[in-house]
């Protein structure tokens, strides 16, 4: 049986006039193929989405390689019976040179370390926590007891370990569960005995994670992304592929293999916004290449990676690779297919395996370069393009529009790739709820003979004062659903889009309006989320004509309609 749907949009102060109109939904008419990709997601490590966010690591800089390595923790001192160095080894272990080396008095007095997570650690009572540490002993004997505690700083779970008797780097772990909830938590450590010892690699998670798989992600938001049932997951970003500049680049290749070796990197949205700055925010790639990878399938989404260009954020620094010295970027995007899609017997393919997937993961989507524009990129876009269709013909390539729906760096854009042969074209569009219902008919009249859209990063952005960040409101979530009619409308050459940002922790964001809010237990769906999510899961597989008196519905009377079988 066909089922067919109809979704549409209407301003409610007109619903009245709405309802005495006749939409015609010609069924046997179908005008395109609805692609299994057309609602998807994006996501980006900002506003806290990995870490502190997605991925459940609850102690922040516990490898104490931030800049300033004590970040994030603070002395617990009774009676000042305790030092803490922090050390570092960096020609012996350049991804993780630091570790703190403690020494303590705990027989007449009391000492030890305690960490603020972030913004605060969430804890449910009754969950299993499970904490572990790389550990050498020093002199004396000095002993580990942990605890979590609440924000009056009283304690809500404990355990201890007193078996660190080896004086070579091991790591350790002990499990408690929380005899009751915390919002804004610490977790603490207390060294008991007398003497001395070395720590690094502090991590706290929680027993259940997304597939209770151990050191992984927080269930809570992972099931809200699978419940948009998305068609494919776009990752790591957004401008965190560009870097603010090229040495701040998002490299996959260093986010991947054993976590020991994934080096710290700067958060770009640290800095980004003055008005909103981060300092504490950095990327530990605890969540990272294969994990985005292994979510997408869980989530039976496309995986959809975009990698860096040779070029850093043109907003910020605008540097780029020099032409001569581009093939190392090419040969990370040949690496990254082979990292995906490749045999077990090759280089990277043997990596995947070795990391748990021998399976491939069926890459065939890659985007070249994010918001980038002008010659310096089509320059650039040529020869990854060149590369990688003749290497890997079966990969479809996305181009970007640059940052903006229209003018003239997007017209260049356009007019340069409708001369080469990307797949896709990225479209971007952060503008008004009146430009959303303006242009519900935008792709009506798109040329059809060139690349297909990719609607990469959208977002209504209902703004109270010109320069403040814009909110999840109504409108914003109408003015996105009548838009998307026209996307849905235009599916033969509309074919994957994506509202961006996607998480935001109510107390670390940089950028408003996302699609999920959450804090450190807790986490909201947006009207803008229900929106994207009855298009998607009433996605149908052709789309047909919702005609009212022969005009497709994009704005007349306020009303938008698209119909799909
Ligand atoms: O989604 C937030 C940012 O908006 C992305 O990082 C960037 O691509 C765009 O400018």
């Amino acid at each position: 049986m066909q089922k067919i749907i109809v979704s549409v949009a209407a301003l409610l102060s007109v619903i009245a006039v709405a309802a005495q109109k006749e939409i015609k939904v010609s069924v046997n008419r179908p005008t395109a193929a609805i692609s299994p990709q057309m609602w998807g997601i994006f996501f980006e490590d900002i506003n806290f989405g990995a870490d502190g966010g997605l991925y459940a690591e609850l102690v922040k800089n516990g490898s104490f390689e931030f800049p300033m390595p004590m970040m994030g923790w603070k002395e617990i001192k009774q009676q000042a019976m305790g030092k803490t160095l922090i050390i570092n080894q960096g020609n012996e272990n350049t991804a993780n040179p630091r570790y703190a080396h403690i020494e303590a008095d705990a027989v007449s007095g009391g000492y030890g370390l305690s960490n603020e997570g972030f913004r605060g650690i969430g804890i449910h009572k009754g969950e299993q926590y499970n904490f572990s540490v790389l550990a050498r002993k020093g002199e004396g004997d000095l002993q580990l007891k942990v605890e979590a505690v609440n924000a009056k700083g009283e304690k809500i779970g404990s355990a201890q370990i007193t078996t660190i008797t080896s004086a070579s780097w091991k790591t350790y772990s002990v499990s408690f569960t929380a005899t009751d909830s915390a919002q804004k938590g610490r977790f603490n450590i207390a060294f008991e005995g007398k003497g001395a010892i070395d720590i690094d690699r502090v991590s706290l998670f929680p027993q259940h994670t997304w597939k209770d798989r151990p050191k992984g992600l927080r269930k809570d938001l992972v099931q809200l992304l699978a419940d948009l049932k998305p068609g494919f997951l776009r990752f790591p970003g957004g401008c965190i592929v560009e870097g603010r500049d090229l040495s701040n680049r998002y490299q996959w290749k260093n986010t991947v293999g054993i976590p020991e070796a994934r080096q710290l990197l700067m958060n770009r949205w640290n800095v980004e916004f003055p008005r909103r700055a981060a300092p504490d925010y950095y990327q530990t790639f605890g969540l990272g290449f294969y994990e985005y990878f292994l979510l997408s399938e869980d989530i039976g989404a496309a995986p959809l990676p975009i990698i860096n260009c040779g070029m850093a954020c043109q907003f910020n620094s605008s540097e780029v690779v020099s032409m001569n010295e581009l093939d190392p970027f090419v040969q990370d995007a040949l690496d990254l297919i082979e990292f995906a899609n490749g045999d077990i017997t090759t280089t990277w393919g043997k990596l995947r395996a070795d990391m748990g997937h021998p399976a491939s993961f069926h890459l065939k989507l890659l985007g070249v370069g994010n918001e980038q524009w002008d010659e310096q990129y089509i320059e650039r876009y040529k020869i990854f393009e060149k590369v990688l269709q003749q290497k890997h013909p079966e990969i479809q390539l996305i181009a970007a529009a640059g940052p903006s729906p229209d003018g003239p760096r997007f017209d260049f854009a356009w007019k340069e790739f409708r001369k080469l042969n990307p797949g896709f074209i990225d479209e971007h569009y952060y503008q008004s709820p009146e430009w959303f219902f303006r242009n519900a008919g935008r792709y009506d009249n798109y040329d059809r003979k060139g690349p297909k859209i990719f609607a990469g990063e959208y977002a209504s952005h209902n703004k109270e004062e010109p320069q403040a960040e814009s909110r999840n409101t109504w409108l914003s979530a109408l003015s996105e659903a009548a838009f998307m009619t026209g996307l849905e409308r235009n599916a033969d050459i509309v074919q994957m889009s994506s509202y961006a940002p996607l998480l935001a922790h109510v107390d670390a964001w940089q950028w408003r309006p996302d699609l999920v809010w959450f804090d450190n237990t807790r986490s909201v769906a947006t009207p803008n989320y229900y929106v994207q999510q009855l298009f998607s899961l009433n996605k149908g597989t052709s789309a047909v004509p919702a005609l009212l008196n022969g005009e497709p519905l994009r704005g007349r009377d306020s009303l938008y309609a698209s119909a799909v079988i």
